[in-house]
């Protein structure tokens, strides 16, 4: 894996980036994508390299309707087919009931079970089978993202885990979707850097780190909704 990752770090260019994580991996690579800025990205250049990428994302039935408007826009423009994982329905209407409509504001064992049910578990229906994971991290995001690695073993889902955009910073990106006209979140510009589930983002003032508008109620050592486990160091 070091050397994949080495590989990577030395390529200019996230298309080209594509290409190699895909010439180098034999089997299916899944790309997640929340259809943030940072995804987009990712969507275009996987788009641009012509790579035979599965595209999927986590319809946990409380987006925002502008993310669903990214979805459409994205389809429309790169041709593709953007596959959508909902939760298995018995188990999102059993933690309604038991917790309420809102449960997930009572506790952060609460909220835990709400993103293990509506993401978790539908991601890992996700990759079951796959050989690599594509994801849009960087290591700009977060504190507990310092160390993101552009390659590394995934023991949690027993795949190579690939963060093609580790090192860019935000202006990088924004110049990228600027330059190739990519369709992005129209809430970004009003305030929204990141965005997940409509009821546990809220837009953030001036100032306030990227990630506060996340479950807001929250410390930031909490702030993660499972999918992602502190990152680990390239083998
Ligand atoms: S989160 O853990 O706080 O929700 P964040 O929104 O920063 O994650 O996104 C980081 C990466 O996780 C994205 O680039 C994407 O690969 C994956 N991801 C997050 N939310 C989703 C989603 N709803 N569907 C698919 N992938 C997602
Ligand atoms: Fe549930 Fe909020 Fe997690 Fe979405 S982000 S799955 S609504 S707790």
């Amino acid at each position: 894996m070091a050397a994949l990752d080495r590989e990577i770090a030395a390529t200019d260019g996230i298309a080209e980036r594509i290409s190699l994580i895909r010439s180098h991996i034999p089997g299916r690579i899944a790309f997640s994508t929340s259809l943030s800025i940072e995804d987009q990205a990712v969507l275009d250049a996987i788009a641009r390299s012509k790579a035979d990428i599965d595209v999927f994302t986590l319809d946990t039935g409380r987006h925002f309707p502008e993310t669903l408007d990214v979805i459409a826009a994205s389809e429309a423009r790169y041709g593709i087919k953007i596959r959508l994982l909902a939760p298995e329905a018995s188990e999102a209407e059993g933690l309604v009931a038991s917790d309420g409509v809102f449960g997930f504001r009572q506790s952060i064992e609460a909220r835990k079970a709400c993103c293990d049910i509506r993401k978790v578990r539908p991601l890992r229906r996700a990759l079951e089978g796959a050989a690599a994971w594509i994801t849009g991290l960087r290591r700009g995001q977060s504190g507990g993202r310092l160390d993101t690695p552009f390659a590394s073993f995934d023991a949690g889902f027993a795949l190579i885990k690939l963060n093609p955009l580790a090192d860019w910073p935000l202006q990088t990106l924004e110049r990228y979707v600027a330059d190739h006209n990519v369709p992005i979140n129209e809430l970004h510009a009003r305030g929204f850097p990141s965005i997940g589930c409509q009821p546990c983002t809220r837009a953030i003032a001036p100032g306030e780190d990227i990630r506060a508008g996340r479950w807001w109620w929250e410390s930031p050592e909490t702030k993660e909704c499972g999918l992602h486990k502190p990152s680990q160091k390239v083998a």
